[in-house]
């Protein structure tokens, strides 16, 4: 038999803690080692304990569960955490989790099955971050990149837009999903007028069959198939479920060799949902002070909430501006090496929005398809695995 995960709960209330307990109890798979009923207890007994999972009450006495738990995350780093909601998770809740380097959570209403499942699968990923297999670094034979950045209006859909079209043209597989619901441009981008697009499966989406999918998705004249997001907001980001998203993507992965993910606000359940599923989390930021500290803060966050590091490619747009900071700073204001820099040009970036050309196809020897096109082709799947480069952009696109 296999040993039991090991679980601790932390929660003031006695009655919470017996209906958890009574929950778990079911499974021989979790064994409950602990309970506190307070911060100070819940620090003491799992740093001495290192529990594979912690449940933690939200409103927990007397600093808050998320206070501690990050506590708890940088003593013992074997230990997932699983924070138990008192409310349902908002946008504002979604941030100060990701802040704190949680993004697994349960409510009251969370059925039995689906704790447990929660349990094995937050106790399953944190085992594989501790002990990277050979698994884990083999290169895959498909690809899913999420663009993502610590604030709107940094030059995702810019990107995830041009570097599909440049990865179409080194493949017939790829295809691009506009997860902005709350108003997409990708379609705009690429002057598509897409008769159907996310929004029209949505909220009674019922499932994911090839008809579905094949009457949300437009073909771009480079190759690329593309499934767009409604083109006004008119749709509530919160539909966009992480079921939902690791669903889509999941059918996404069988039968395209490149996912390219735009998404929307970085703390929204759809984004981290793609971000959970990728390979690749391009993260894209600014270039000036108060940008690179918003990205140096939004990274650390990813770090915290345990994405893999070598999963993270920084991306730093609008670079060649008078006054800017050295390259090298950058890299040491954010502590991050950075993949690529992506130089400002306002014209070019201008017309091929406005027109729906891509740049990469449309201009694409100007210096910003150039490195667009090196990044893509850096991404590109060889047959021969190789270990992944970790070269500064600074001296790789140089
Ligand atoms: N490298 C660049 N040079 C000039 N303008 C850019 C560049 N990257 C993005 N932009 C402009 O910045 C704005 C925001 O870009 P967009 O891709 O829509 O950001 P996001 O998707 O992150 O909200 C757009 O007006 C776009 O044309
Ligand atoms: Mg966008």
């Amino acid at each position: 038999m296999t040993t039991p995960i090991t679980v601790m709960i932390a929660n003031s209330q006695f009655a919470e803690r017996e209906r958890l307990k009574k929950q778990l109890a079911t499974h021989a798979g979790i064994e409950v080692v602990a309970e506190a009923q307070n911060d100070r207890e819940c620090f003491d007994l799992a740093t001495r304990l290192h529990p594979q999972i912690l449940i933690i009450q939200d409103e927990l006495p007397v600093l808050g569960g998320l206070n501690i738990a990050e506590q708890v995350s940088e003593r013992s780093s074997e230990t997932g955490i699983i924070l138990m909601l008192s409310n349902p998770a908002g946008e504002e809740m979604w941030h100060k989790m990701l802040r704190a380097g949680i993004r697994d959570f349960i409510t009251r209403a969370t059925p039995a099955d689906l704790v447990i499942e929660e349990i094995r699968r937050v106790a399953s990923a944190r085992k594989s971050a501790q002990t990277p297999s050979a698994a884990n670094i083999e290169k895959p034979k498909s690809l899913i990149i999420t663009v993502a950045a610590p604030r709107g209006g940094t030059g995702k859909t810019v990107i995830a837009t041009n570097l599909a079209v440049a990865l179409a043209t080194h493949n017939e597989k790829v295809t691009l999903l506009d997860l902005n619901l709350a108003g997409g441009d990708v379609a705009v981008l690429l002057d598509l007028m897409p008769q159907r697009t996310l929004g029209d499966l949505l909220p009674t989406f019922v499932g994911i069959d090839d008809d579905i999918m094949s009457s949300v998705t437009a073909k771009h004249s480079s190759g690329l198939s593309v499934i767009p997001a409604p083109l006004s907001g008119t749709f509530d980001s919160a539909v966009m479920s992480r079921p939902l998203v690791q669903n889509l993507l999941r059918y996404l992965r069988d039968r395209y060799t490149y996912t390219v993910a735009d998404t929307g606000y970085p703390n929204l359940e759809s984004t981290l949902a793609a971000m959970d599923s990728s390979d690749i989390i391009l993260v894209v930021v600014g270039n000036d002070l108060p940008r690179l500290r918003d990205g140096k803060q939004y990274l650390k966050n990813l770090i915290a909430a345990n994405y893999p590091k070598e999963r993270i490619r920084v991306i730093v747009n609008r670079t060649g501006v008078t006054k800017e900071i050295p390259g090298k700073e950058v890299e040491a204001i954010l502590e991050f090496p950075v993949t690529a820099q992506l130089p400002n040009d306002d014209e070019l970036v201008g017309v091929s929005v406005n027109l729906g050309q891509p740049f990469v196809i449309s201009a694409p020897h100007k210096p910003l398809s150039r490195v667009l096109k090196n990044l893509a082709e850096s991404l590109v799947i060889s047959s021969t695995p190789k270990p992944p480069k970790h070269k500064s952009a600074f001296t790789f696109f140089a």
